[in-house]
């Protein structure tokens, strides 16, 4: 692949970008920038094609996207282990809904390359001190020091190793035979014998049992679906992505080579914007975030603007509403994208509009919130006639406490005791499989219990 053209990266600079860093030495930042764009891609285009055939199967209502990770990845958070039982847990829920839909999941991390972060205020204050609001790893450290908070071009290269390794270990965990169907399900049915909510799903997890078994008899696949794998971040920094911008020598055209799927956030969507301009000349698959203030004609807009051949597959509109929103904030936009006659995929992401404020301080959300607006979610598509397209979570492997509820119960007195995030709350691996299995409760096609919220359940079944 071919670096892209110098005049197409300094033409973007003429628009106005949102949320970059207030880089303090531009000449640092051209020489990190011109060091990149020597460097290899980290996906190359024909993945990033597949991909796309992937989520046009999403827009024509034949598959399901999970797409999931943390909030905000950290270069300390590059090891093995954790990667590892990130990848392990979002296969584990792939499995659980790809069974509840019969459709295929096609599975997407926030990962190897979620860095870099838009912020609501361009500073914070502790004490009365006043420093530059931390944007990310990419950008500038977490801890609150002068020092630390200084925007410093550097990290765009940290921010690409960090990327590498973190590619690497996707590609060997699911490509070395560890993302195999059969184990991951034999983790599953660890976390439903196990937990105090797991046995809520034990015949759901005996049916998949038996599916296996079948599959494995007749000699059907035993995985080769599992290792199917693809990264997405948003596109944020706009230095970092054109730098590594390339030209596919096979068909001409310029893919970000960041991530396979990038998208544009929130904030960023602005039509005159750098953003929405730079994402109009990429050939990935990509989305766009839609909080419940977007309005039909917008969202009209931005798809002529970043779809405009009208290509199943190329635009996911990620919409994050909050769960009291959603049922009232969707119809409008599905209604009138679905007369423009545009293939677009939807896709839920509960997180971001169900965010408060713990007693204790801490930034938090409710499980039953995030599982309300995905019913919300499901409840529109299903009354309007159209797919709902799949989930886009915070989560992580591990057992931190940063989001409370779920079936072993996180109460607001524990957030203190595990709050790993350096951004937002993410749902732990119990809550995350929690979800998956009432997730497919409105999935499927067979006859189930309706899901209740899980507070009301826990305490008897303890
Ligand atoms: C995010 O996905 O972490 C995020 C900041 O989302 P949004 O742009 O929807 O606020
Ligand atoms: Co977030």
């Amino acid at each position: 692949m071919a670096s892209g053209n110098a005049s197409a990266r300094d033409s973007l600079r003429t628009y106005p970008a949102a949320q970059q860093p207030d880089w303090p030495d531009r000449t640092a930042l051209d020489a990190v920038t011109r060091k990149l764009e020597t460097l290899p891609p980290l996906v190359f285009a024909g993945e990033c094609d597949r991909l796309k055939d992937r989520l046009a199967a999403v827009a024509l209502g034949e598959a399901f996207l999970l797409q999931g990770g943390d909030c905000a990845e950290t270069f300390d958070g590059v090891r093995a282990d954790t990667t590892r039982d990130k990848l392990s847990t979002l296969l584990q829920m792939a499995v659980v809904l790809s069974y509840a839909s019969s459709v295929p999941v096609v599975k997407v991390g926030r990962l190897a390359g979620q860095y870099a972060k838009p912020r609501s205020k361009p500073t914070e204050t502790r004490d009365g001190v006043v420093l530059p609001v931390y944007r990310g790893d990419a950008v500038n450290g977490f801890e609150f020091t002068e020092a630390s908070r200084v925007p410093d071009p550097a990290r765009l290269l940290t921010m690409y190793q960090a990327s590498v390794t973190t590619l690497n270990l996707v590609r060997a965990f699911t490509s070395g035979g560890d993302a195999n169907l059969r184990q991951i399900h034999d983790l599953t049915r660890d976390f439903v014998s196990g937990s105090p909510s797991g046995h809520r799903y034990e015949s759901i997890a005996d049916e998949i049992d038996r599916a296996l078994r079948f599959m494995h008899a007749t000699g059907g696949p035993g995985g080769a679906d599992a290792e199917e794998f693809f990264v997405s971040h948003e596109g944020l920094l706009l230095d970092y992505e054109a730098a590594l911008t390339r030209v596919d020598t096979f068909t001409g055209l310029p893919y970000a080579t960041s991530g396979h799927m990038l998208w544009i956030g929130e904030r960023t969507r602005d039509l005159s914007g750098a953003h929405v301009e730079y994402f109009s000349r990429i050939n990935n698959p990509i989305a766009v975030k839609l909080g419940p203030k977007a309005d039909a004609d917008t969202v009209l807009q931005l798809i002529d603007r970043l779809d405009p051949k009208r290509e199943p597959g190329r635009l996911t509109l990620v919409v994050r509403m909050g769960a009291d929103k959603v049922q009232d904030a969707l119809p409008p936009l599905v209604e009138k994208v679905t007369a423009s006659g545009a293939k677009v995929a939807w896709v839920c992401d509960p997180m971001h509009g169900n965010t408060l404020e713990a007693p204790s301080g801490h930034k938090t959300r409710r499980f039953d919130d995030v599982l309300d607006e995905i019913r919300g979610f499901f409840d529109v598509h299903h009354s309007l006639g159209t797919h709902p397209g799949g989930i886009h979570v915070e989560f992580t492997g591990n057992d931190v406490t940063e989001c409370v509820g779920g079936g072993h119960e996180v109460l607001f007195e524990d957030l203190a005791s595990r709050y790993e995030s350096v951004c937002d709350p993410r749902l732990n691996r119990s809550q995350s499989l929690d979800l998956a299995f009432l997730v497919s409760e409105f999935l499927g096609t067979r006859e189930r219990r309706p899901a209740r919220p899980l507070s009301a359940t826990s305490g008897p079944l303890v």
